[in-house]
């Protein structure tokens, strides 16, 4: 499939526009969208593409109503060596999804597991149907949550679910994942993907610079000492008083109309 934005082509995705949100959809049905590095590189690839393009604010990353995604792919790592997995671009896929600056919401329909659950968390907000089974199974197939699930997973739910979750295969509905934080919305099934990218579109409407730098001070409180944190959010608190934006932002409320933003 080609990407009209980019001119991209893709085997296990399918890639839209809605107005600016930009839509990535894992598209291997007959694996319950299993993750191979093929499929990693290409949706990657394509939120990237999505991230550097003017005409995107928000992009929607999602599966079909059966599986967000069911791990990483099992069949492609069972031969792996230590050695060829630490010289593997895989891993690092999730590391890059982390660096994309644009907001990106996860859509989730039923499995969500393993690398499929830690590739929803590495987004920055989960809108589910009540479908979604969200898991981290890897001690099932003998080994432990490689893409971020022991450290994503436990500071989000915390470490007694997280043990249960990474220990014991402990699967969460999409209401108690809602419940523990992991979930932003729960809505029936015919109406997930619809409401992320409603959501998406709305953010996508808010000022582009100060949306960007919202979201790196949020996902900093994951990864700094909360004096270092209150530092970086002073200094991009204070960074956006030299944006068009703020100045338009505070005329538009004062003067009682809607602000025009410029993303500059
Ligand atoms: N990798 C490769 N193939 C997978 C897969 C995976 N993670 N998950 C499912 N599939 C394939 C199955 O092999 C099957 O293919 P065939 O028809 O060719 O046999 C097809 O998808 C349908 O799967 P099932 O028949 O198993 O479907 P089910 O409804 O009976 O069970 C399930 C669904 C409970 C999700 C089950 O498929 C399952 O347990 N999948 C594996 C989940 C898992 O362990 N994920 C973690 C992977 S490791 C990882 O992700 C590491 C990391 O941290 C990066």
């Amino acid at each position: 499939m080609t990407d009209n934005i980019s001119g991209a082509t893709y085997e296990n995705i399918l890639v839209r526009q809605e107005g600016k949100v930009g839509i990535v959809q894992i598209n291997r049905p007959k694996a319950l969208n299993a993750l191979n590095g093929d499929t990693m590189r290409e949706i990657i690839t394509a939120l990237e593409l999505f991230d550097e393009d003017e005409g995107t604010g928000c992009m929607v990353l999602t599966g079909n109503e059966k599986a967000f995604a069911a791990g990483a792919d099992i069949k492609q790592m069972a031969g792996a060596s230590a050695i060829s997995m630490l010289n593997s671009p895989m891993i690092g896929y999730w590391d890059r999804l982390r660096s994309i600056r644009k907001p990106v919401i996860a859509a989730v329909s039923g499995w969500c597991l393993g690398g499929g659950c830690e590739l929803a968390m590495a987004c920055d907000m989960i809108v589910a149907s009540e479908l979604a089974r969200f898991g981290q199974p890897e001690i099932t197939i003998g080994i432990i949550p490689g893409a971020g699930g022991t450290q994503r997973l436990t500071r989000t739910v915390g470490k007694a679910l997280a043990m249960e979750m990474i220990l014991n295969n402990r699967h969460l509905t999409a209401a108690e994942a809602q419940h523990f934080g992991l979930v932003n919305q729960v809505v029936p099934v015919e109406r997930y993907l619809a409401q992320a990218i409603r959501l998406a579109a709305e953010i996508a409407e808010r000022a582009p610079v100060a949306i960007r730098l919202a979201k790196e001070a949020v996902n900093k409180a994951f990864e700094t000492s909360l004096a270092e944190g209150m530092f970086i959010e002073r200094r991009l608190f204070t960074m956006l008083f030299s944006t068009e934006d703020q100045k338009e932002g505070m005329a538009a409320f004062i003067e009682k109309r809607a602000p025009e933003w410029r993303g500059e």
